[in-house]
Protein backbone atom coordinates (compact mmCIF):
# COMPACT_ATOMS: atom_id res chain seq x y z
CA UNK A 1 0.00 0.00 0.00
CA UNK A 2 2.36 2.67 0.86
CA UNK A 3 6.43 2.12 0.01
CA UNK A 4 8.70 4.98 1.24
CA UNK A 5 12.27 4.40 0.42
CA UNK A 6 15.14 6.60 1.20
CA UNK A 7 12.65 9.30 2.15
CA UNK A 8 14.90 12.33 2.68
CA UNK A 9 12.89 16.07 3.09
CA UNK A 10 15.68 18.76 3.49
CA UNK A 11 14.16 22.59 3.89
CA UNK A 12 16.37 25.54 3.89
CA UNK A 13 17.80 25.45 7.42
CA UNK A 14 16.78 21.71 8.84
CA UNK A 15 17.12 18.12 7.26
CA UNK A 16 13.60 17.42 8.37
CA UNK A 17 13.33 13.42 7.27
CA UNK A 18 16.62 11.65 6.57
CA UNK A 19 16.42 8.04 4.67
CA UNK A 20 12.88 7.42 6.01
CA UNK A 21 11.98 3.07 4.91
CA UNK A 22 8.41 2.59 5.18
CA UNK A 23 6.25 0.33 4.25
CA UNK A 24 2.52 -0.23 5.32
CA UNK A 25 0.19 -3.11 4.43
CA UNK A 26 -3.26 -2.68 2.95
CA UNK A 27 -5.75 -2.69 6.03
CA UNK A 28 -3.07 -1.50 9.01
CA UNK A 29 -3.17 0.66 11.43
CA UNK A 30 0.06 2.40 12.51
CA UNK A 31 0.87 5.22 14.30
CA UNK A 32 4.50 7.61 14.45
CA UNK A 33 4.84 8.53 17.39
CA UNK A 34 7.49 11.00 18.66
CA UNK A 35 8.63 14.64 20.19
CA UNK A 36 7.64 17.95 18.63
CA UNK A 37 9.62 19.07 15.69
CA UNK A 38 11.21 15.56 14.52
CA UNK A 39 9.55 15.27 11.60
CA UNK A 40 6.29 13.56 11.64
CA UNK A 41 3.91 16.22 10.06
CA UNK A 42 6.77 16.19 7.21
CA UNK A 43 6.73 12.71 6.79
CA UNK A 44 2.91 12.41 6.51
CA UNK A 45 3.27 15.39 4.31
CA UNK A 46 5.53 13.99 1.60
CA UNK A 47 3.35 10.58 1.69
CA UNK A 48 0.50 12.59 1.19
CA UNK A 49 2.70 14.43 -1.54
CA UNK A 50 2.37 17.72 -0.45
CA UNK A 51 5.93 17.68 0.20
CA UNK A 52 8.61 17.02 -2.44
CA UNK A 53 11.08 14.88 -1.67
CA UNK A 54 14.65 15.77 -1.73
CA UNK A 55 15.91 12.33 -1.84
CA UNK A 56 14.09 8.96 -2.06
CA UNK A 57 10.14 8.09 -3.24
CA UNK A 58 7.23 7.19 -2.09
CA UNK A 59 4.45 5.24 -4.17
CA UNK A 60 1.14 4.38 -2.63
CA UNK A 61 -0.60 1.34 -4.78
CA UNK A 62 2.05 1.44 -7.47
CA UNK A 63 1.65 5.22 -8.00
CA UNK A 64 3.03 9.35 -6.86
CA UNK A 65 1.18 10.18 -3.88
CA UNK A 66 -0.41 12.81 -6.48
CA UNK A 67 -2.30 10.56 -8.59
CA UNK A 68 -3.34 8.62 -5.72
CA UNK A 69 -4.44 12.17 -4.40
CA UNK A 70 -6.50 13.26 -7.29
CA UNK A 71 -8.28 10.01 -7.89
CA UNK A 72 -9.77 10.52 -4.39
CA UNK A 73 -8.07 7.86 -2.84
CA UNK A 74 -6.28 9.43 -0.01
CA UNK A 75 -7.92 11.23 2.93
CA UNK A 76 -6.38 13.70 5.14
CA UNK A 77 -7.63 14.49 8.72
CA UNK A 78 -4.87 17.37 9.95
CA UNK A 79 -4.57 18.62 13.66
CA UNK A 80 -7.40 21.73 13.17
CA UNK A 81 -9.81 20.87 11.27
CA UNK A 82 -10.32 22.50 7.80
CA UNK A 83 -14.16 22.87 7.53
CA UNK A 84 -15.51 25.49 5.45
CA UNK A 85 -17.41 27.73 7.17
CA UNK A 86 -19.56 28.62 5.21
CA UNK A 87 -21.05 24.87 4.86
CA UNK A 88 -22.89 22.47 7.02
CA UNK A 89 -21.51 19.61 8.92
CA UNK A 90 -23.48 17.61 6.01
CA UNK A 91 -22.27 19.87 3.35
CA UNK A 92 -18.59 19.67 4.63
CA UNK A 93 -18.46 15.85 4.43
CA UNK A 94 -20.11 15.51 1.02
CA UNK A 95 -18.08 18.17 -0.40
CA UNK A 96 -15.02 16.79 -1.11
CA UNK A 97 -16.38 13.84 -2.92
CA UNK A 98 -18.02 15.48 -4.99
CA UNK A 99 -14.65 17.58 -5.66
CA UNK A 100 -13.12 14.00 -6.37
CA UNK A 101 -15.86 13.35 -9.09
CA UNK A 102 -17.69 10.81 -6.98
CA UNK A 103 -21.21 10.99 -6.35
CA UNK A 104 -22.59 12.84 -3.43
CA UNK A 105 -24.19 10.06 -1.70
CA UNK A 106 -25.59 12.09 0.94
CA UNK A 107 -27.65 9.45 2.86
CA UNK A 108 -24.61 7.76 3.51
CA UNK A 109 -22.58 11.12 4.84
CA UNK A 110 -25.77 11.79 6.82
CA UNK A 111 -24.91 7.77 8.26
CA UNK A 112 -21.44 8.38 8.73
CA UNK A 113 -22.31 11.70 10.88
CA UNK A 114 -24.67 9.80 12.70
CA UNK A 115 -21.95 6.73 13.36
CA UNK A 116 -19.04 9.43 14.67
CA UNK A 117 -21.87 10.84 17.27
CA UNK A 118 -23.03 13.63 15.56
CA UNK A 119 -27.03 12.82 14.18
CA UNK A 120 -28.63 15.74 14.65
CA UNK A 121 -26.21 17.70 14.47
CA UNK A 122 -25.90 17.51 10.65
CA UNK A 123 -27.16 21.09 9.45
CA UNK A 124 -25.08 22.78 11.86
CA UNK A 125 -22.61 25.47 10.79
CA UNK A 126 -18.72 24.59 12.12
CA UNK A 127 -19.09 27.65 14.47
CA UNK A 128 -22.29 25.53 15.96
CA UNK A 129 -19.83 23.11 16.93
CA UNK A 130 -17.25 22.47 19.58
CA UNK A 131 -13.91 21.59 18.69
CA UNK A 132 -14.45 17.49 19.38
CA UNK A 133 -17.65 17.80 17.48
CA UNK A 134 -16.06 19.70 14.03
CA UNK A 135 -12.81 17.28 14.51
CA UNK A 136 -15.83 14.08 14.46
CA UNK A 137 -17.19 15.95 10.83
CA UNK A 138 -13.35 15.94 9.33
CA UNK A 139 -12.94 12.18 10.28
CA UNK A 140 -16.62 11.80 8.73
CA UNK A 141 -15.64 13.81 5.43
CA UNK A 142 -12.36 11.72 5.19
CA UNK A 143 -14.13 8.37 5.31
CA UNK A 144 -17.03 9.54 3.45
CA UNK A 145 -14.45 10.52 0.57
CA UNK A 146 -13.92 6.58 0.29
CA UNK A 147 -10.30 6.45 0.38
CA UNK A 148 -8.49 3.32 1.23
CA UNK A 149 -5.86 5.02 2.98
CA UNK A 150 -6.22 7.81 6.02
CA UNK A 151 -3.66 10.01 6.41
CA UNK A 152 -4.03 11.29 10.20
CA UNK A 153 -1.77 14.13 12.09
CA UNK A 154 -2.60 14.88 15.46
CA UNK A 155 -5.96 14.96 14.73
CA UNK A 156 -7.20 14.87 18.27
CA UNK A 157 -4.59 17.32 19.02
CA UNK A 158 -6.86 20.03 20.38
CA UNK A 159 -9.14 17.95 22.29
CA UNK A 160 -9.71 17.25 25.96
CA UNK A 161 -7.96 14.19 27.04
CA UNK A 162 -11.64 12.17 27.78
CA UNK A 163 -12.87 13.36 24.09
CA UNK A 164 -9.78 11.90 22.99
CA UNK A 165 -10.18 8.59 24.55
CA UNK A 166 -13.21 8.03 23.60
CA UNK A 167 -12.52 9.41 19.83
CA UNK A 168 -9.40 6.93 19.58
CA UNK A 169 -12.16 4.18 20.46
CA UNK A 170 -14.48 5.28 17.41
CA UNK A 171 -11.78 5.59 15.10
CA UNK A 172 -10.78 1.89 15.77
CA UNK A 173 -13.93 0.63 15.64
CA UNK A 174 -14.73 2.67 12.13
CA UNK A 175 -11.11 1.46 10.50
CA UNK A 176 -12.02 -2.22 11.67
CA UNK A 177 -15.57 -1.90 10.06
CA UNK A 178 -14.35 0.50 7.33
CA UNK A 179 -11.16 -1.70 6.27
CA UNK A 180 -8.90 1.17 6.03
CA UNK A 181 -5.16 1.57 6.14
CA UNK A 182 -4.27 4.23 8.72
CA UNK A 183 -1.43 6.24 9.28
CA UNK A 184 -1.64 8.42 12.57
CA UNK A 185 0.84 10.30 14.08
CA UNK A 186 0.47 11.57 17.69
CA UNK A 187 3.22 12.79 20.02
CA UNK A 188 0.67 10.72 22.87
CA UNK A 189 2.09 7.41 23.27
CA UNK A 190 -0.81 6.05 25.20
CA UNK A 191 -2.71 7.11 22.14
CA UNK A 192 -0.12 5.77 19.62
CA UNK A 193 -0.22 2.28 21.53
CA UNK A 194 -4.06 2.62 21.79
CA UNK A 195 -4.57 2.69 18.27
CA UNK A 196 -1.93 0.71 16.76
CA UNK A 197 -1.51 -2.70 15.04
CA UNK A 198 2.40 -1.22 14.78
CA UNK A 199 3.57 1.93 16.55
CA UNK A 200 6.77 3.16 14.52
CA UNK A 201 9.12 5.78 16.86
CA UNK A 202 10.80 8.76 15.35
CA UNK A 203 13.33 10.76 16.54
CA UNK A 204 14.97 14.38 15.25
CA UNK A 205 15.89 16.35 13.47
CA UNK A 206 17.11 14.77 10.91
CA UNK A 207 13.97 12.72 11.19
CA UNK A 208 15.08 9.18 11.07
CA UNK A 209 12.84 6.02 12.17
CA UNK A 210 14.29 4.86 15.37
CA UNK A 211 12.24 1.79 16.66
CA UNK A 212 9.35 0.11 15.27
CA UNK A 213 6.52 -2.31 18.23
CA UNK A 214 4.16 -4.83 17.16
CA UNK A 215 0.86 -3.78 19.26
CA UNK A 216 -0.21 -7.04 21.08
CA UNK A 217 -3.57 -6.01 22.75
CA UNK A 218 -6.96 -7.45 22.75
CA UNK A 219 -8.97 -6.32 19.90
CA UNK A 220 -11.78 -4.50 19.42
CA UNK A 221 -10.13 -2.07 22.22
CA UNK A 222 -12.28 -0.18 24.53
CA UNK A 223 -11.61 2.60 27.27
CA UNK A 224 -11.00 -1.14 29.86
CA UNK A 225 -7.76 -1.06 27.83
CA UNK A 226 -6.10 1.58 29.42
CA UNK A 227 -6.31 -0.04 32.64
CA UNK A 228 -5.02 -3.58 31.41
CA UNK A 229 -1.04 -4.21 32.60
CA UNK A 230 -0.46 -5.21 29.01
CA UNK A 231 -1.16 -1.91 27.83
CA UNK A 232 1.01 -0.47 30.52
CA UNK A 233 3.78 -2.47 29.62
CA UNK A 234 3.73 -1.06 26.65
CA UNK A 235 3.29 2.24 26.74
CA UNK A 236 6.29 1.74 29.46
CA UNK A 237 8.22 0.27 26.52
CA UNK A 238 7.78 2.73 23.95
CA UNK A 239 8.43 5.79 25.99
CA UNK A 240 11.86 4.43 27.31
CA UNK A 241 13.04 3.74 23.68
CA UNK A 242 12.30 6.77 22.40
CA UNK A 243 14.04 8.42 25.71
CA UNK A 244 16.54 6.31 24.67
CA UNK A 245 16.37 8.05 21.19
CA UNK A 246 16.75 11.16 22.57
CA UNK A 247 19.68 10.68 24.99
CA UNK A 248 21.23 9.09 22.13
CA UNK A 249 21.26 11.92 19.56
CA UNK A 250 22.01 14.30 22.27
CA UNK A 251 25.26 12.30 22.95
CA UNK A 252 26.02 12.05 19.32
CA UNK A 253 25.65 16.34 19.24
CA UNK A 254 27.65 16.67 22.28
CA UNK A 255 30.34 13.91 22.73
N1 LIG B 1 7.90 24.43 5.60
C1 LIG B 1 8.99 24.38 6.37
N2 LIG B 1 10.07 25.15 6.12
C2 LIG B 1 11.18 25.06 6.90
N3 LIG B 1 11.33 24.22 7.94
C3 LIG B 1 10.28 23.42 8.24
C4 LIG B 1 9.07 23.45 7.48
N4 LIG B 1 8.21 22.54 8.01
C5 LIG B 1 8.85 21.98 9.05
N5 LIG B 1 10.10 22.50 9.20
C6 LIG B 1 11.10 22.08 10.20
O1 LIG B 1 11.32 20.70 10.01
C7 LIG B 1 11.43 20.02 11.26
C8 LIG B 1 10.34 18.97 11.37
O2 LIG B 1 9.07 19.62 11.44
P1 LIG B 1 7.69 18.83 11.50
O3 LIG B 1 7.68 17.78 10.43
O4 LIG B 1 6.60 19.82 11.49
O5 LIG B 1 7.80 18.11 12.94
P2 LIG B 1 6.66 17.51 13.89
O6 LIG B 1 5.41 17.36 13.09
O7 LIG B 1 7.22 16.20 14.36
O8 LIG B 1 6.49 18.47 15.02
C9 LIG B 1 11.35 21.10 12.33
O9 LIG B 1 12.67 21.48 12.66
C10 LIG B 1 10.62 22.23 11.63
O10 LIG B 1 11.00 23.49 12.18
MG1 LIG C 1 3.47 18.09 13.38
Amino acid sequence: MIRASGLTVAYEDVVALEGVDLEVAAGEFVTIVGPSGCGKTTLLRAIAGLEEPTRGAVLIDGREPAAARAAGNLGFVFQRHTLFPWKTALQNVTFLRTVAGKPAETDRAADLLERVGLGGAEHRYPEELSGGMAQRVAIARALHLGADLLLMDEPFGELDEITREELGVELRELWRRERKTVLFVTHSVPEAVLLADRCLLVDGPPGRLTASFEVDLPRPRDESVFESRAFQRQVAAVRSSLHGARAERTRQRDP
